[in-house]
């Protein structure tokens, strides 16, 4: 009933300063920060091997870090470069980027932080420039990972009115605030800082796990708002949302198996206590089987390599 194939696959990338860089996520095990050359030898594996689709993220040096992710919008930030990077390796390659203000806040929030509070509209505004800072710079796809109300509408808009018609939009549109985020916090540097004002964690903004009728309406704004995919994350816990969004929506849905589901498997499997091959096929055909048209994973290499 469920197959897998390479085109499945959203592979999630980090991507860091430098050259000849290739930094293993202590917290990730097997995976890494790359610099810009190093990015560009990973798109041309993935390439070959059938993966067609990154998700970019940047590390981003402290230095940069302000409460309105100044630097996001630098045309010759990270981001920017890393999206050109890979269109001159790989012109083929479908490149998604992460629109958040997280990588690039001195407070390690997705949004602006105000007396405590997050402020949702400016927020969603800079996602907006932010957005066609990516869309300028050649991504195919912006992917807004930050759960703002209202931040699709606002980038559609300008996006439109700045002439990238053909950028598409990948909603995190039911994103729990899930504590499985610990190690992709730890490889870009990203976790709320612990200061007073600064609310200690997303919750204001990401969802609470005990609701499920919540995502369907979370994701249905997103989907009038003119996102074009629209994502659950994480994975596993979540496959009974996937199902009833699948079921809800006429657009692809995609999934994110996050980084400590990730971490979970590894970890195990160092010990020798589960069979990592075996249980990372289980849990990437359940998270399929659930109704994922599409699947952000740390795994997709070894899925790949698994599955030919
Ligand atoms: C933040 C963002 C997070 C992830 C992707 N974008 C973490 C968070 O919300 O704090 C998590 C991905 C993962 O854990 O693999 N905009």
């Amino acid at each position: 009933e469920t197959t897998l194939t390479p085109d499945d696959f959203l592979v999630p990338l980090f991507v860091t300063e430098g050259k000849g860089i290739k930094e293993e996520i202590p917290s990730m095990p097997n995976y890494f920060r790359l610099s810009l050359d190093n990015l560009e030898k990973e798109v041309k594996e993935l390439w070959k091997m059938g993966l067609c689709s990154v998700l970019l993220f940047v590390k981003v040096d402290d230095k940069l870090k302000d409460n309105k992710g100044t630097e996001a919008l630098n045309p010759n930030g990270l981001m920017q470069r890393a999206v050109k990077t890979v269109k001159n390796a790989c012109p083929q390659m479908l490149v998604m980027t992460d629109v958040a203000l997280d990588p690039f806040s001195s407070y390690g929030h997705d949004g602006i932080v105000a007396e405590g509070q997050i402020l949702n509209d400016e927020t969603a505004e800079l996602l907006a420039e932010m957005s066609v800072s990516h869309a300028k710079a050649g991504a195919d796809f912006v992917a807004p990972s930050d759960m703002m109300d209202g931040r699709i509408f606002e980038m559609r808009t300008l996006l439109e009115d700045e002439g990238h018609h053909d950028v598409g939009i990948m909603s995190y549109s039911a994103k729990y605030a899930s504590a499985f985020y610990g190690p992709f916090r730890d490889a870009l540097d990203s976790a709320p800082v612990d200061l007073k004002d600064v609310p200690k964690d997303k919750k204001t903004y990401q969802m609470d796990y005990a609701n499920r009728e919540e995502a369907i309406k979370e994701t249905m704004m997103d989907v009038d708002e003119g996102a074009d995919i629209v994502m659950v994350k994480p994975g596993l816990c979540y496959l009974d949302i996937v199902r009833d969004i699948k079921n809800a929506v006429n657009i692809p849905v995609s999934v994110y198996q996050v980084s400590g589901e990730y971490a979970m498997i590894k970890a195990a499997a160092e010990k020798g206590w589960l069979d990592h091959d075996a249980v990372v096929l289980e849990q990437t055909y359940a998270i399929k089987r659930a109704g994922a048209d599409l699947i952000a994973s740390y795994f997709a290499k070894d899925v790949v390599k698994l599955i030919s």
